[in-house]
């Protein structure tokens, strides 16, 4: 508090007096007490010198001669430079009127004349010393002010900020739920598919093993089913066979089954290719000749029906046989005897026939090209392999048997095959039955590279018509085909003969009896 005290020439005063003399003596009271005194003899003046520089406390006399302090207080209080300037009334009148009415207009005190001079020290200290205080109490008011202001704002903020982040965390939240929903119904998509793949894998191997423990002759469609039935049936009772089917439907696979069901298990399956050899050839090939039989017969040559006696002897393509030898071979068939060619010898032998055709033989007897008696001969059991389009139900299960083979060949792995490609393959017409499958697989399986197989299928304009044309036709269009794609090259790697499965003699006799021959341009 000391602080805020007037000291000598601490305060700055304004004295309002019209009295000369009254003004005299409290200008040198008050600069004896130390403070800096100006004296106005009137209220102009006194407003004039207030608004000048203004002091620190006024002493105003009521009475003046151009106006009454009142007026003068009031006119101090609304201009905005004097209206804090604390003014202490000075009056010899000593009426409570005139008190109401210097607090009404703002004085801050009211001191009535003759007054004692420490009165008037002690009023005026105190008024200064409660100036000060108010000042710097507003002071620290505005400055109070203005820090709650400023933490106001603050707080503002931050409540904003804090909005703002709980709505991107709620947007945020939103999003990650949504991208997580997403994602699993991603996963479960994948589950499900994944699951869908693996059960059909899982479910061809499967079947691919009890397939195999039967024998390696792949089937589940209902045609084939029958078809394994009846070589069951057949296989043990030694009876002769006759498959017929186009090519590449598996007779020869079938002629081992049987073979193997039969008694004969233990021993070889002896096989001729009819379609071959020419006439001459074959004849010494099935009964044997004697050294010097005929000319260029030099050695002595057992004949496929002595080497299979007692065990089974495959008459692979029958219907090519020639009509000369037709006649001989049925003799066979109804006795067991035949003689080498160049010895009168009479041979007796057990031999069990499974004969196989792609030709058409009742067709054949008909146009007399084959004997009527060695036909039914032959037909005493006959059994019909399907084509493969009328059993595409067979494909997949094909397909991954020789994947299966082929991996295993080259030394790679195949998890999945595409459900297009399987399509694809089931829908073509495979003219050249499952030999062809094959080989669209083994190409497919030497070209991939992943795990997925991707399969080509041949475009099905080469089997175009198939329904109007006879197997000769298709037979001769599919072997031109080969032809053109290999270049006309029939031997060795690629070569029309391996890629058509047969063997290059075979393919040229065939070739001949289709009347294929390159076209010179
Ligand atoms: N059902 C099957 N299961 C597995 N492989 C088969 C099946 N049918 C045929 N094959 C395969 O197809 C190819 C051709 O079979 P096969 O030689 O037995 O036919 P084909 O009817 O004798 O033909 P062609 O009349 O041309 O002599 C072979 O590689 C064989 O293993
Ligand atoms: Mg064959």
């Amino acid at each position: 508090m000391d602080n805020l005290r007037p000291k000598k020439g601490g305060g700055s005063l304004l004295v309002v007096d019209d009295d000369l003399p009254a003004r005299q003596t409290l200008e040198a009271l008050l600069t004896g007490e130390g403070y800096e005194v100006r004296c106005a003899a009137n209220g102009r003046m006194a407003l004039m010198f207030a608004g000048e520089d203004p002091p620190e406390l006024i002493l105003l006399d009521i009475r003046l001669p151009d106006m009454d302090g009142f007026q003068v207080c009031q006119h101090l209080k609304e201009d905005p430079r004097t209206g804090s300037i604390p003014v202490i009334f000075l009056s010899g009148l000593d009426e409570v009127v005139d008190k109401v009415k210097g607090f009404a207009v703002g004085g801050v005190d009211y001191i009535t004349k003759p007054f004692q001079s420490e009165e008037l020290l002690a009023r005026v200290e105190t008024h200064l010393t409660l100036r000060r205080l108010q000042e710097q109490t507003g002071a620290q008011n505005v400055q109070l002010q203005e820090e709650i202001g400023k933490s106001k704002r603050a707080e503002e903020a931050l409540r904003r900020a804090h909005d703002e982040l709980e709505e991107r965390v709620k947007e945020r939240t939103a999003d990650l739920a949504s991208a997580k929903e997403q994602l699993q119904a991603r996963l479960e998509e994948i589950e499900a598919l994944k699951q869908q793949m693996e059960k059909e894998n899982v479910q061809l191997r499967e079947e691919i093993k009890l397939q195999y423990s039967h024998e390696e002759i792949v089937g589940r469609s209902e045609i084939m089913r029958k078809v394994l039935a009846q070589v069951e049936q057949v296989a043990l009772t030694g009876s002769t066979v006759l498959i017929q089917g186009e090519t590449g439907t598996g007779k020869e696979l079938l002629a081992r089954a049987i073979h193997r069901l039969s008694v004969h298990q233990g021993r070889p399956l002896v096989t001729v290719n009819c379609a071959s050899l020419p006439p001459t050839l074959i004849e010494s090939e099935l009964f044997g000749r004697e050294k010097g039989a005929y000319t260029g017969a030099l050695t002595r040559m057992i004949g496929r029906f002595e080497a299979a006696d007692g065990s089974t002897l495959f008459l692979d393509e029958i219907g090519e046989l020639p009509q000369e030898i037709q006649s001989k071979l049925l003799r066979v068939l109804e006795e067991g005897r035949f003689e080498r060619l160049g010895s009168p010898k009479t041979l007796q032998v057990s031999v069990r026939i499974i004969a196989a055709t792609n030709r058409d033989l009742a067709e054949d007897v008909k146009a007399g090209r084959f004997r009527k008696d060695l036909y039914y001969r032959l037909n005493v059991f006959p059994i019909s392999v399907p084509p493969l389009r009328e059993r595409p139900e067979d494909i997949p299960l094909l397909v991954w048997t020789f994947v299966r083979q082929f991996e295993e060949k080259m030394g790679k792995r195949v998890d999945t095959i595409s459900r297009k490609s399987l399509e694809a393959l089931q829908r073509h017409p495979w003219p050249g039955n499952v030999r062809e499958l094959r080989n669209v697989i083994e190409h497919a399986m030497i070209v991939s590279s992943g795990r997925t197989l991707i399969v080509n299928v041949p475009k099905p304009e080469t089997s175009k018509g198939l329904e109007t044309r006879n197997l000769e036709d298709m037979e001769r269009s599919h072997i031109l085909g080969v032809l053109e794609k290999t270049g006309w090259r029939i031997t060795g790697s690629g070569g029309a003969a391996e890629v058509l499965g047969l063997k290059r003699t075979t393919l040229q006799s065939k070739m001949e009896k289709l009347g294929i021959k390159r076209s010179i341009p």
